[in-house]
């Protein structure tokens, strides 16, 4: 069935030669296909050509190809003036503009040039890949094949089986991404396929903070970089850089295809700087202002020196106070009795709570009390939270002893699960939902992400290294305050913390 695509004469047609479809020419030949590109606008696939040869040529020079390899890979690349030459492809991918009348009127004159067991696949990022194929004579043929950009850097593709893909049409373009030198992962054909489904959480939950009020967008970003969670770029960073007229239309597309999922509701705030034309990097002004493209950050103030006389941390015993009393040890005096000495001032560590309910709960005064965020321990940047009534005084001395040993210390406002615990758990849970929902097998959510989104470790990974069951209840606590759909569970999570195992455990 279908041409080899081990054989030296299966064709690759590329279809739109732009950003997507050079990249994905590119690393079809450097991957030893032969490629046919077609562009209907004049000019346009000659440019993409010229690009790809001085790509080539260019990882010879650098040694990552032999120059012999770079010559043969360049000579496998050919120009077509028409669609009718694509007829010999093996398969013929599109890459052109994001719409779906175009794709399917594509795709209905390619059936009728092509053989009967050529593979048409779509690069689509947005639209369904079913809706696609619900325009050809065999729909059975079509999938998606979903590159990132960079594509030769991102060496990680989406093969989305649309409803009425062959199996055997996913198995041959998992190999021709092997050969490529990419990672394919399958999923279903979803809102935001596997990749931009899992990037949901980075986003909601860090506009969720700001809209809150409850960090400004460079605390949000600078936990989530520096805070021991490890992100390259934190949430707003990210928006500035892809630009706010895209991903603010990914934010919105995304949770109306999905029939308001309450998980991925953005906030008003982003239409409104969409309007202001607050894109981001390319236009200068964003969540950051930018001056010669670099990013202006506001200046830290001083960490106050003053240090508490005593620092009452709460009864010994739970994880998260043995945290907060190993790193105060030596600094302060730590008192660890049921109830504060009047002297003390008092630091709690909670899990998906905020500071004020935990302190009432607790039976100490609000006004003296201050959190900390332990969950990723206290070797980064720290989460310093006040309550809504924290004195300046015991805020400054407790900023004072979190920063002693030269530590950076981010000082937010009241909020169940500070910055990082809700943001990693709300990421924890999209992925276990993913996995639920059976759109993509663990293994393929964790490769996806890390590797699409280059997070430092994948959201199931990340839940199992931090615990799912202390995960589960960062969301429970939350969904409990907050009242908030948007924060319950997935049953995948819930049952993988209740049983004490790993959320890569497949269903039975
Ligand atoms: N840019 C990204 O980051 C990105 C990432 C993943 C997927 N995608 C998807 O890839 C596709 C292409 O995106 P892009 O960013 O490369 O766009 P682009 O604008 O850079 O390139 C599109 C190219 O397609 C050509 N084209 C348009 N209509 C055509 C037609 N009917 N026949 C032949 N050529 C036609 C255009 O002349 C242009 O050269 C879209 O479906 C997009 O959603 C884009």
């Amino acid at each position: 069935m279908a041409q080899d695509v081990n054989s030296p004469n299966f064709t690759i047609g590329v279809i739109g030669t732009g950003t997507m479809g050079r990249g994905i020419a590119q690393i079809s030949v450097t991957g030893g296909f032969r490629v046919k590109m077609f562009d209907a606008q004049e000019g346009a696939a000659e440019k993409a050509q010229e690009f790809i040869h001085r790509m080539v040529s260019r990882a010879a020079e650098k040694g990552q190809m032999s120059e012999q390899d770079a010559t043969a890979a360049n000579g496998r690349l050919q120009i077509v003036g028409s669609l009718d030459e694509m007829a010999d492809c093996g398969m013929v991918i599109e890459a052109i503009v994001e719409n779906l009348d175009v794709k399917r009127a594509v795709f209905g004159e390619l059936e009728g040039l092509v053989a009967e067991d050529t593979i048409l696949a779509s690069n689509t990022s947005s639209l369904s890949v079913t809706q696609i194929a619900a325009g050809c004579a065999k729909p059975e043929r079509v999938a998606g094949f979903h590159f990132f950009n960079p594509v030769p850097l991102l060496k990680v593709v989406e093969v989305v089986d649309g409803e009425m893909t062959a199996p055997w049409v996913a198995d041959k373009l998992d190999a021709i991404a092997r050969k490529c030198g990419h990672e394919p992962v399958r999923t279903q054909d979803t809102p935001g396929f596997l990749v931009n489904h899992a990037g949901r959480g980075l986003y909601t939950e860090g506009v969720r903070i700001l809209a809150e009020g409850i960090a400004e967008a460079h605390q949000v970003d600078d936990v989530m970089r520096e805070g021991g969670a490890n992100f390259r770029m934190g949430p707003f960073e990210l928006m500035d850089t892809t630009g706010l007229d895209v991903s603010g239309v990914v934010m919105e597309s995304i949770y109306e295809q999905f029939y308001q999922e309450p998980r991925f509701r953005p906030q008003a705030f982003i239409r409104n700087r969409m309007a202001a034309g607050l894109h981001g990097r390319k236009v200068g002004r964003g969540f950051y202002t930018y001056e010669d493209n670099k990013k202006v950050v506001p200046a830290a103030p001083a960490a106050p020196t003053d240090l508490p006389d005593s620092v009452w941390i709460g009864p010994e015993g739970h994880a998260s106070t043995q945290v907060l009393a190993d790193f105060l040890k030596g600094k302060v005096e730590i008192e660890t009795g049921a109830k504060p000495s009047a002297r003390a001032i008092c630091m709690v560590a909670p899990m998906g709570r905020d500071a004020t309910m935990t302190a009432i709960d607790l039976g100490i005064e609000a006004e003296r009390t201050v959190a900390v965020d332990t969950l990723f321990g206290l070797e980064g940047r720290r989460t310093l939270m006040t309550t809504s009534v924290t004195d300046e005084g015991v805020r400054d001395l407790a900023h004072g002893v979190l920063a002693s040993d030269g530590g950076a210390v981010t000082v937010i406002h009241d909020s169940p699960g500070f910055i990082a615990q809700r943001v990693i758990a709300t990421i924890v849970n999209i992925s276990s939902e993913i996995a639920q929902m059976r759109i993509a097998t663990p293994e393929d959510i964790n490769k996806a992400v890390s590797l699409g989104l280059a997070y430092p470790q994948g959201p199931l990974e990340f839940g199992d290294r931090l615990g799912a069951s202390k995960i589960h209840a960062i969301l429970t606590a939350m969904h409990d305050f907050y009242g908030d759909p948007r924060y319950r569970p997935s049953p995948w999570l819930t049952r993988r913390a209740r049983l004490g195992i790993s959320l890569m455990t497949p269903e039975a």
